[in-house]
């Protein structure tokens, strides 16, 4: 199969070294030939790529278009890797209509429930083992022995994950995300451990996301649960750990921030803001098909291709709205339309609490790499380390005024009942 990708004569490629160190350039050279624009995500898998803010969002709104994976050529060929096709063509985002709308009903009710000044303290028990881990040291990785664990521990937690399980998720969903070689067993093995913690939820419900799930009256089948809770565990982890490194590394680099530090609050959200119109951490996602040929902003859409948003060069076309306004809301990190992110508030409070805590506990953060590449693959957008120096800070004994006990669980509706 071939298509009409010859407009440019190098197709953009939106994976490898040069696009991590630089994906700018890539968007530069898409939105060149016009808001629509071939781009590989993989060697020879080609994909439209929308740039241009105003497209995307018409795009993102249109019903027009199916979200239905089925409609992918070169997928139904076999053209597309089993890595590739794990975050591009699987899970919630990739469902249509009826059946969309049923399920999202059911992962918007159970994050609902999620008790967020529970998750606050959540955040802030892993944040302080974590920092207990690395403080005394006077140097840290604050995306491997920070962001990455906090995110993903507070999100197992949320979906009752034991120790254990949540160790095996641990070790599988990097490959998936950054659609590396061995991406089709890490989501083989995630989807056993996630069909165990749900075997058990079966036959001891908790307060948790999978117990709600399982008895939600929307009457899922086990396989659609296990589906939804890879969803919210893919899409949730990876761009949380993201928005927390991205932050970080801004609010250490940029002198605006680095200046203010101590402001608190009100400077981690403007940088958290900052984040996600130029750094988006979705950066290429939200996968749609033409059911007609149709045309989006003078661009000739054909069946059969996969047209995606990069929400990440849409936060950074100079033809956005507001985009350098002091309070910039229109950007696109969240998506828009029937799939846009359904994890904002929860998203926020994580990522906020987080950066927050390590701010607060650990003073004179510099960072000698002021440099930022990016992890590999087309989905992601995120620093690969955030390397900071500080004065060590003595160990704090186990039993110190404010620190949570070691066997708190987290349980919203325990700790609900308790207010
Ligand atoms: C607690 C953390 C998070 C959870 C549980 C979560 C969960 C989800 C789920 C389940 C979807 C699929 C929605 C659907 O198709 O109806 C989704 C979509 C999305 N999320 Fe999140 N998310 C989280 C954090 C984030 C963050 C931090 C970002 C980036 C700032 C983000 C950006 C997106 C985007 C762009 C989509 C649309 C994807 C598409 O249309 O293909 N999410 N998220």
């Amino acid at each position: 199969m071939t298509y009409e990708t010859d407009q440019s004569p190098i197709v953009p490629r939106l994976f490898g070294t040069a696009f991590s160190e630089r994906p700018a350039a890539a968007y530069d050279e898409l939105r060149a030939v016009g808001p629509v624009a071939w781009g590989q995500i993989a060697e020879g898998v080609y994909v439209l790529v929308v740039t241009n803010h105003a497209a995307a969002r018409e795009l993102l709104t249109d019903p027009e278009y199916t979200r239905d994976p089925g409609a992918w050529e070169a997928l139904a060929h076999g053209g597309v890797p089993a890595s590739l096709a794990l975050m591009y063509a699987g899970g919630l985002q990739h469902t249509d209509g009826p059946d969309h709308e049923r399920l999202r009903r059911a992962v918007d009710d159970c994050l609902a429930a999620v008790d967020l000044h529970a998750v606050r303290r959540t955040v802030q028990r892993h944040a302080r083992t974590l920092i207990d881990a690395f403080a005394h040291r006077g140097h840290a990785d604050l995306m491997a022995e920070y962001a990455d664990p906090v995110s993903l521990r507070t999100l197992t937690d949320l979906l009752g994950c034991p120790p254990d399980a949540a160790d095996r998720i641990r070790a599988h969903i990097r490959s998936v995300i950054a659609a590396e070689q061995d991406a089709a067993e890490a989501s083989a093995e995630l989807a056993h451990v996630l069909r165990e913690v749900i075997a058990a939820k079966k036959y001891r419900p908790g307060a948790d996301v999978t117990s709600w799930m399982l008895a939600h009256p929307a009457l899922l089948s086990d396989r659609e649960v296990q589906c939804q809770l890879a969803s919210v565990i893919l899409l949730g982890a990876a761009p949380t750990a993201a928005w927390i490194g991205a932050t970080l590394h801004t609010l250490l680099t940029e002198r605006a921030y680095a200046s203010e530090l101590v402001g608190g609050a009100v400077t981690i959200r403007q940088a958290m803001n900052e984040t996600l119109s130029s750094r988006s951490p979705v950066a290429n996602a939200s996968v749609h098909y033409a059911r007609f040929p149709k045309v989006l902003h003078g661009v000739h859409i054909p069946v059969g291709v996969p047209v995606l948003v990069s929400h990440a060069a849409t936060g950074l076309d100079p033809d956005r709205p507001g985009r350098n306004a002091s309070r910039d809301r229109s950007h696109l990190a969240w998506s828009a339309g029937a799939h846009r992110c359904p994890a904002q508030i929860l998203a926020a409070t994580i990522a906020e609490t987080a950066i927050e805590t390590v701010v607060d506990a650990v003073w004179d953060l510099t960072t000698p790499t002021p440099a930022i590449a990016g992890r590999p693959g087309p989905f992601q957008q995120c620093p690969v380390h955030v390397g900071v120096l500080f004065p060590p800070v003595p160990p704090v004994p186990p039993h110190a005024p404010g620190r949570p006990p070691e066997n708190h669980r987290f349980s919203p509706m325990a700790d609900a009942a308790k207010r």
